[in-house]
């Protein structure tokens, strides 16, 4: 159990490869997929061990029991988050994703309360996606069964979800400013976890050398400026009686608190364009590339498409899927969570920082040092998982075919931090899935068979599937 310790112990740290002078242990890192190489290690050095990024001191944390004992037992100790220098100089402390302390906690439960009121849990969210969902279905019609890349519409289509909840409205999808945000924020994402970006962190000095780095950071004021632009013309038409989304009850809030003469508050329009960017950021590329993953799947394991697509025709037949239905549809939700378990797309999850010095497993992690929850590892811990390497949705159900929730299923990380849009990005997942999979039938293009759609992940922040085409042929004489 973590504890404050005295300065005894400070000589025993969690142990790690030797690090080089200046370079640390980056010999080492495969930059493309570190998440694979701190796997291996902990193999070595044992579930809590320590690696250096070049100069930076990491401490990784691998397995479910090490994750859950530091991030839910000990959520204070491990709760802060480390603000890389690709991140610092853009939020500058604001927002939610990027931020720590007051800023932090105030920004986060804005944005909880206010995604409860116009999203998350609520009639008005599911009635959202299920709108957007005949508007994705109707992209998938006009391509006729035709191979297709499956990233920009389930993109467009997770990234409206956010807009009607921040903003109050949808983009029409050929709205060329709507494309041109969603692709600089993909761009920027795949930026993000590039070798380039890595490099970046370890060495900020070296930054204005990398071509890569220009782009992200051309990208975002760009996005920024669009932003404040669409705050603008809400703000102009901001009506106190009926909040349209999360920027008008911010801005209600910031003017009350100038009215009150409150110069403190972090009602202001740094915090309001950063929560809106971060939002952005954090819920649509995640959520679309899981989607993504759901349908190469059904597409790799067309007996699994199979079962699912019975369950929906038995179960909901030809009317619109709505989430009370989940429950009576257990294996169509167990090939949700396994796909998230499988694809397991934020292998690292986002860097946390110690609030204070701890001791841990036995091991003193000083105050400050950077702390990496290896997702990886408990979605696919051995002593937690049947066939942790393989797409087994029976992970998620019990003998009579019934859902079964399962302690290590942690793709939404845990504790203090754990992901704020987690049960929009569960209503999304089930809703846009289950509509898809009743009107649709996902297989390879033609010429392709199933063994060739390959399942390695592409380089990025969060693990997309590489690129790829599928077809979508119409059930219409199922349905
Ligand atoms: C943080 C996963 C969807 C907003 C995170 C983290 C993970 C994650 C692993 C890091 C937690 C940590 O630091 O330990 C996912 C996955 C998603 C998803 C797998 C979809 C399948 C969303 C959506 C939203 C969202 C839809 C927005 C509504 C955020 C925010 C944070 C976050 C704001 C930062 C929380 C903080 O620092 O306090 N997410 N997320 N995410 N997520 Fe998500």
């Amino acid at each position: 159990i973590a504890k404050e310790v005295s300065s005894e112990q400070e000589n025993n740290e969690p142990p790690g490869p030797k690090p080089l002078p200046v370079l640390g242990n980056i010999l080492q890192l495969d930059l493309k997929r570190p998440y694979l190489t701190l796997w291996e290690m902990s193999k070595k050095y044992g579930s809590v061990f320590t690696v250096y990024f070049g100069p930076k001191k990491v401490v990784v944390l691998a397995g479910y029991q090490t994750v859950k004992q530091a991030l839910v037992n000990n959520a204070e100790e491990f709760g802060n988050r480390d603000i890389s220098p690709i991140f610092s100089e853009f939020s500058k402390g604001h927002g939610i994703l990027f931020s720590n302390g007051e800023n932090w906690r105030e920004m986060r439960r804005f944005s909880l309360a206010t995604l409860r009121d116009f999203g998350m849990g609520k009639r008005r969210s599911e009635e959202k996606i299920i709108e957007e969902a005949r508007y994705l279905r109707e992209v998938l019609d006009d391509l006729h069964g035709k191979p297709f890349d499956t990233s920009q519409p389930l993109n467009y289509a997770t990234s409206n979800v956010i807009s009607a909840i921040v903003y109050g409205s949808r983009f029409q999808y050929s709205d060329p400013q709507f494309k041109e945000m969603v692709n600089r924020t993909n761009e920027n994402i795949k930026i993000s976890g590039s070798p380039s970006a890595q490099i970046y962190n370890m060495f900020p000095w070296l930054g204005c050398w990398l071509k890569d780095l220009k782009l992200l950071m051309t990208n975002r004021v760009y996005n920024l400026k669009q932003i404040e632009d669409l705050v603008a013309s809400l703000e102009e038409t901001l009506n106190l009686e009926e909040t349209r989304g999360l920027v008008d009850t911010f801005l209600i809030r910031k003017k009350n608190a100038e009215k009150a003469g409150d110069k403190e508050t972090l009602f202001n329009e740094q915090n309001l364009l950063m929560t809106v960017s971060n939002l952005f950021a954090a819920g649509t590329d995640t959520t679309s590339t899981t989607l993504r993953w759901c349908l190469l799947l059904m597409a790799k394991y067309p007996q699994i498409q199979d079962g699912v697509q019975e369950e929906i025709d038995r179960v909901i037949g030809h009317r619109q899927a709505v989430m009370e239905d989940r429950k009576n549809l257990p294996y169509t939700d167990a090939v949700i969570h396994e796909t998230q378990r499988l694809a397991n797309i934020v292998p690292m999850s986002l860097p946390h920082t110690t609030t204070c010095d701890v001791e841990f497993q036995g091991f003193f992690i000083k105050k400050g040092t950077c702390v990496f929850p290896l997702l990886a590892s408990v979605l696919k811990d051995e002593t937690q998982w049947e066939s942790p390497l393989t797409f087994n949705p029976a992970h998620f159900l019990d003998e009579q075919g019934q859902f079964i929730k399962r302690d290590a299923f942690m793709p939404f990380s845990a504790g203090r931090r754990v992901c704020l849009g987690e049960s929009l990005a569960r209503m999304e997942l089930f809703l846009f899935f289950t509509s898809l999979l009743q009107h649709f039938r996902f297989t390879p293009p033609p010429g392709v068979s199933e063994d060739q759609l390959d399942l390695t992940p592409a380089v990025g922040f969060t693990l997309n599937p590489s690129p790829h085409k599928l077809c979508a042929v119409s059930r219409a004489s199922h349905t």
